[in-house]
């Protein structure tokens, strides 16, 4: 197959944009959309500073590649979270993260949670009992908590993350599964900074595939962990992934369209006005909670004293 745009061999066929296209052109298709995706939704300009989280995974170091060659003002954001899994999980991909930032000249902060905190996080969340066996929930508070915090502290404008359309869609496709209209409301590509003490957060990659961005790393040349966090495995998001690929497959767009058709319907205000049934009438409701300031990290939180991280601190402090 040939690029759309020279007589080049192809290296990717996007079926669902009925576009192939070879290395060079495709590296141009992603730069030039990924600024459309950010001019689109106001995400940031090029005066703002911006803090991109890195996993060491392909979408997020993509991300960073992608902004670096749009010439923003980007510092990497890397924690440790003292994974190993036997496959040294976190010290591989913290060095992943390392040479991806020195071969570029960036700034990489690391935040290592055993130092910071004294435990890793499946030691927190063996000591706390939260989430039994699977430490996910507590990685996911700890990760937000340190991301938003240094943003803040580093008087950062803007934190990017690497979320793809495949992982905005599991969201989605769970969320809608259980008509959580809270997180519905609350998944968006931007997240205003509307509270004391919260950054404004932004997805630039939530319109390209995984395997777009897989194949982006690949002719970027960018080395990246191929493991995924081995705690991952067996995972809800994985298992809808996994239906939603079935899906794709015989309805080559269909992930982009519930996507994009979600954001459509936020749009025309479907989201923003609760109804209560029972009453037929306009109600407040999920979504639209009161946020309090945590008096220990200053962090917004919905509960009246700590938030759920200082609250998790706490006990394995005691
Ligand atoms: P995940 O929650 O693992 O699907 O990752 C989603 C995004 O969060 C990634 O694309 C990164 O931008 C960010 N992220 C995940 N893990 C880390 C980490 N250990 N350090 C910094 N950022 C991370
Ligand atoms: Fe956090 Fe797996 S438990 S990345
Ligand atoms: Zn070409
Ligand atoms: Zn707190």
């Amino acid at each position: 197959m040939k690029c759309r745009q020279c007589e080049a061999k192809a290296v990717i066929n996007m079926r669902q944009h009925k576009l192939a296209l070879c290395a060079n052109h495709y590296i141009q298709w992603i730069v030039t959309q990924t600024q459309r995706f950010i001019e689109k939704y106001h995400m940031f300009t090029h005066q703002d500073r911006i803090l991109v989280a890195v996993s060491g995974g392909k979408d997020s170091l993509s991300l960073w590649d992608i902004l670096w060659q749009l010439g923003y003002l980007t510092e990497g954001l890397y924690i440790g979270l003292g994974i190993d899994g036997g496959v040294n999980y976190s010290s591989r991909s913290h060095q992943l993260c390392v040479q991806f930032a020195a071969q570029r000249n960036l700034n990489l902060i690391s935040v290592n949670v055993p130092q910071t905190y004294g435990m890793s996080i499946p030691e927190i969340a063996a000591h706390t009992q939260r989430g039994k066996n699977k430490p996910c929930s507590v990685c996911g508070l700890t990760k937000r908590h340190i991301m938003n915090q240094v943003a803040l502290e580093g008087n950062f404008d803007v934190l990017v993350t690497g979320h793809n359309l495949d992982d905005e869609v599991a969201t989605l496709f769970g969320n809608t599964l259980n008509w959580n209209v809270g997180y519905l409301q609350r998944q968006r590509p931007l997240l205003l900074d509307n509270h004391p003490g919260l950054v404004r957060k932004a997805k630039p990659l939530c319109r390209f595939y995984e395997r777009e961005m897989a194949a982006y790393a690949l002719v970027r040349g960018i080395e990246y962990i191929y493991d995924e966090c081995p705690y991952a495995e067996g995972s809800t998001s994985i298992y809808y992934k996994g239906l939603l690929n079935q899906l794709e497959l015989d309805r080559p767009g269909a992930k982009l369209s519930f996507y994009l058709s979600f954001l459509q319907a936020k749009e025309t205000g479907f989201f923003s006005k609760p109804i209560n049934l029972e009453y037929g009438e306009e109600n407040v409701g999920a979504g639209g909670e009161t946020l309090y300031t945590c008096p220990k990290c200053g962090q917004p939180t919905t509960a009246k004293g700590l938030c759920s991280f200082c609250r998790m601190m706490e006990k394995i402090s005691r």
